[in-house]
């Protein structure tokens, strides 16, 4: 067959059609999967002490088996005082004594790997705990042979302040918990930054010693056989040399007598440094190093900002950064601002600005923001998950989003967060307790969480004890976890959901719904619809979908419903009804249209060659 004739006609169906096969390569797993985060505190318990641990997470592995997820992230589990639960890391390799030891970590990664899972660690590089040696040595004194010196980020007391020098901040600036980034060292006799709490001084990265220090880190765990790293509070790691003050945000009513708060100013020293793109091109190179087929080591980096702000972490094709940044859009969804335009907003937000060849991914919760629950209520749990799980790109599932799992609200005098002590002002506002509560497996004592006598860390939600847990809904066809069960599965089996084609169908106050088009042949294709408002809504959908490229039949199938009720149900595409915080998954076969069908005999030309041995995958081997 000429090869000419089989060129033209791939390019010509890659222009008429929007996605092909989609057959992920070695270096893409991340693409095919749902990462779950774990908050090791709150997943499982193993000696009984209230608080969770790796032997814990190790005996609940085959859970991830069973539901369709194949890779896990576990927040910090390092050696740590834990005034930030973990994220104030004072040994970055080793293991927190309450989380176990070296031993039990190495156990917990054999057991992952050989039940197929991948599994991701926590990479802390902007500060570590004030109980690191670096620290320790650090704030002994300034002197040239103190090979800490400058590991942190120190400064002298603001020259011409006649106050005692303690009082003499450097500059204005404003740690993201509250009060001034600054810190008096008695010691020292000077003041280090911490853009987090006191307890966490920022690591200086201006000296390329802590750059060497940090690499090591990152090797460290990739010797051990770590997949990934999720890097943390990534736009903090330098600040502006000149030292000069931060405008102050207009849009900021201060408090009379509060301390001063993050948002307070516009943080134009302080985060997002250019600099900070040329680390992550360097930590990509151990990345790469350490990749070789089939060990493709996977980054997501961590901030919270504009999608604009975050989309430069993508880095470019030719010098890469994170696979991807997280995209907190959908978390910033609230019950007074849900509808289906404002959902739009939130995904074209991500989708349209998204760099070229650069894959999305989407988040609904996490240890630092309210669950889905209580942010948009119960209703909408179940929902969300969908959006979640089918739209184009990798998700990230917190632990408990799979049971519906609702916050737990903690008095100010038992709360553990830091965040919230500090600010006595704003503490319900910022606690981060109530979606750190113990993981819930059954309906025995503590959720099946802790065999402790006593109290676990935080409260388990009482809810355990009716339906919101594992043990329930595992057996129960219309539970949470089994409409999470079945999305993961679509995940793995329909190619539609393997690609990054998205096509918005009708999209209104009430509705939001999108088309993921089939990237195989067989044109199977899905209708995604969620209802955000207060009353049923009944649409015509084909019309919506019909274009020039494919026609769009009368009929479709629920492939599966948000209350697990439908599924299997016949609709008329022209008039789906869809119930308040209700959402439908509908199989549509859709067929070629007049653009499509010029094309067509060129398929059939490339399907001969296919059958005749000719790789279509060796030509495009994943057209995005
Ligand atoms: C972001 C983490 O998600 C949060 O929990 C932590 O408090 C800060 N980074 C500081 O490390
Ligand atoms: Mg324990």
């Amino acid at each position: 067959m000429h090869f000419g004739v089989i060129l033209v006609c791939l390019l010509i169906t890659v222009v008429a059609q929007p996605t092909m096969a989609a057959k992920f390569t070695w270096r893409e797993w991340w693409k095919n999967t749902i990462v779950y985060q774990i908050y090791p505190r709150s997943f499982q318990d193993s000696d009984g002490d209230g608080v969770g641990d790796l032997k814990g997470i190790t005996s609940r592995l085959k859970y991830f088996n069973q539901i369709g997820v194949d890779t896990i992230w576990l927040s910090p589990v390092y050696t740590s005082p834990m005034a930030d639960f973990g994220y104030d890391v004072a040994d970055f390799k080793d293991i927190d004594p309450i989380f176990g030891t070296i031993a039990d970590f190495d156990d917990l990664i054999d057991t992952a790997h050989n039940l197929g899972l991948k599994l991701m660690m926590d990479f802390v590089p902007n500060h570590s705990s004030e109980e690191h040696e670096w620290f320790l040595q650090s704030k002994e004194n300034n002197d040239t042979n103190n090979p800490y010196r400058d590991y942190y980020v120190w400064k002298d007391p603001k020259i011409g302040c006649n106050d005692p020098p303690e009082k003499c901040v450097p500059n204005n600036w404003v740690s993201v918990f509250g009060g001034s980034v600054w810190e008096w060292e008695p010691k020292r006799k000077q003041f280090y930054l911490h853009q987090f709490l006191k307890e966490q001084p920022d690591l200086n990265y201006n000296n390329p010693e802590v750059h060497r220090e940090m690499k090591e880190v990152i090797k460290f765990w990739f010797e051990k056989g770590v997949d990934g790293l999720r890097v943390d509070a990534i736009r903090h790691m330098y600040e502006d040399q000149d030292m000069e003050d931060e405008p102050i945000n207009p849009e900021y009513t201060p408090v009379p007598g509060e301390r001063p708060q993050y948002d307070s100013l516009i943080h134009t020293k302080t985060a997002d440094l250019p600099e900070l793109h040329d680390v992550i091109k360097d930590w990509r190179g151990i990345f790469e190093d350490f990749s070789s087929e089939p060990n493709y080591r996977f980054m997501v980096t961590e901030s919270y900002d504009t999608h604009r702000a975050l989309l430069p972490y993508y880095g470019t094709p030719n010098q890469p950064e994170a696979d991807y940044p997280f995209n907190f859009g959908l978390t910033e969804l609230t019950n007074e601002s849900l509808s289906g335009k404002e959902i739009h907003n939130k995904v074209q937000d991500w989708m349209k600005d998204l760099p070229g060849g650069k894959w999305p991914n989407w988040v609904i919760g996490n240890h630092d923001t309210a669950r889905i629950t209580e942010r948009l209520g119960i209703k909408y749990a179940r929902a969300m998950n969908i959006l979640n799980l089918l739209l184009p790109g990798t998700p990230t599932t917190y632990y408990g989003e799979e049971i519906a799992m609702e916050g737990i609200w903690v008095p100010y005098n038992e709360t553990q967060d830091p965040y919230a002590i500090n600010n006595p002002n704003h503490w319900e506002e910022y606690t981060r307790d109530p979606e750190r509560s113990p993981m819930q497996w059954d309906d025995t004592p503590h959720a099946g969480f802790s065999t402790t006598n006593g109290k676990t860390w935080l409260p388990v939600n009482d809810n355990y004890l009716t339906g919101v847990n594992v043990a329930d809904q595992i057996t129960n066809q219309k539970s949470s976890l089994a409409l999470f069960k079945t999305l993961a599965n679509l995940r793995k089996t329909e190619s539609s959901f393997q690609t990054n084609h998205l096509k918005y169908a009708i999209v209104n106050e009430q509705i939001f719904s999108f088309f993921r088009l089939s990237g195989d042949s067989t044109l199977l294709s899905f209708l995604v619809i969620v209802n955000t408002g207060d009353s049923p809504s009944t649409d015509d959908y084909q019309t919506a979908l019909m274009n020039d490229d494919f026609v769009v039949p009368g009929f479709g199938v629920v492939e599966v419903s948000s209350g697990m009720d439908r599924n299997g149900d016949s609709v008329e595409l022209n008039k789906i009804s869809v119930a308040s915080g209700e959402a439908l998954v509908v199989k549509v076969q859709v067929s070629f249209g007049n653009k499509a069908s010029v094309t067509m005999p060129c398929i059939i030309v490339i399907a001969i060659m296919a059958m005749m041995g000719v790789i279509l995958q060796d030509f495009f081997p994943l057209q995005i």
